[in-house]
């Protein structure tokens, strides 16, 4: 299983603490955004982990980081500029040459903490897609899965403006390597983006998503509201 670090964007929302760094540069109470999901994926052993920054602040990702060596034995980083911020699923268009292998791959957004432990998750992956819901009070923010009466997934829709369901999908996303070709096929959406829910949406199609329900806290700190709750959420389990 690879790993890859979606890090890139404009983080216009946290404007101006954006206006010299990238939003997942920023510190989360001790430490910076991206060493929370970048820790999720090496305590699951995940080793080799590609991370996809926007332009500007390519350099200071590699200062942060550096080859991987600090992080453990073996643990390899691998960078990729991404020009604009053109939509989740290009992920997998600039991951081509990392994942050309043919392992499958863990994809998770530099701006997402996670309480669940993955680990199973992860090393029991067989095939297909697995995402996580969890949910929230505020559903429209998100992509969000629709369950039939038999609680199995029937669609999934991003930022729905009528009310489907409460469960968002989490930015944490497991996939087979069919995923490069399935995102290569992707048309833009009317936002102008390769959008991670028509992946999770062919996935779907086929019969092969599986969506589990995510245990402990999820906190995406896109937002001044929710950056501040995440220092919190990182103070108070670093107290206990
Ligand atoms: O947080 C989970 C949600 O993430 C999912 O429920 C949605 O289905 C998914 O589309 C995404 O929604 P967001 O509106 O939160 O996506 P956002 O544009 O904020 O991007 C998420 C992170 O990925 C953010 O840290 C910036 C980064 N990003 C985003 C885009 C569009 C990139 O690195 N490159 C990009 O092209």
């Amino acid at each position: 299983m690879k790993g890859i670090i979606l890090s890139g964007g404009a983080g216009t929302r946290l404007r101006p603490l954006t206006k010299v760094t990238s939003k997942q540069l920023l510190p989360i109470y001790d430490k910076p955004m991206i060493y929370y999901p970048l820790e999720k994926l090496l305590s699951a052993g995940v080793k080799e982990i590609l991370i996809i920054v926007a332009p500007d602040h390519c350099g200071d990702y590699m200062k942060v980081l550096g080859s991987g060596k600090e992080f453990g034995k073996d643990v390899r980083f691998t960078y990729e500029i991404q020009d604009s911020p053109d939509g989740l699923a290009q992920a997998f268009i600039l991951g081509e040459n990392f994942l050309d292998d043919g392992d499958n791959v863990t994809l998770i957004l530099g701006d997402n903490l996670f309480e669940a432990d993955l680990t199973d998750a992860i090393t029991n992956f067989k095939g297909g897609a697995t995402v996580f819901a969890k949910e929230v009070p505020d559903p429209e923010r998100f992509g969000v899965v629709k369950f039939n009466d038999q609680k199995q997934a029937e669609l999934i829709i991003e930022k729905p403006k009528e009310f489907i369901s409460n469960f968002a999908v989490t930015g944490i996303y497991i996939y087979d390597n069919r995923v490069v070709e399935v995102a290569k096929s992707l048309k833009p959406s009317a936002r102008g983006e390769l959008e991670i829910t028509d992946l999770n949406n062919w996935y779907l199609n086929q019969g092969e998503l599986n969506v589990e329900i995510m245990d402990g806290d999820w906190i995406d700190a896109g937002t001044f509201e929710s950056y501040y709750r995440a220092n919190e959420w990182a103070y108070n389990r670093a107290k206990k």
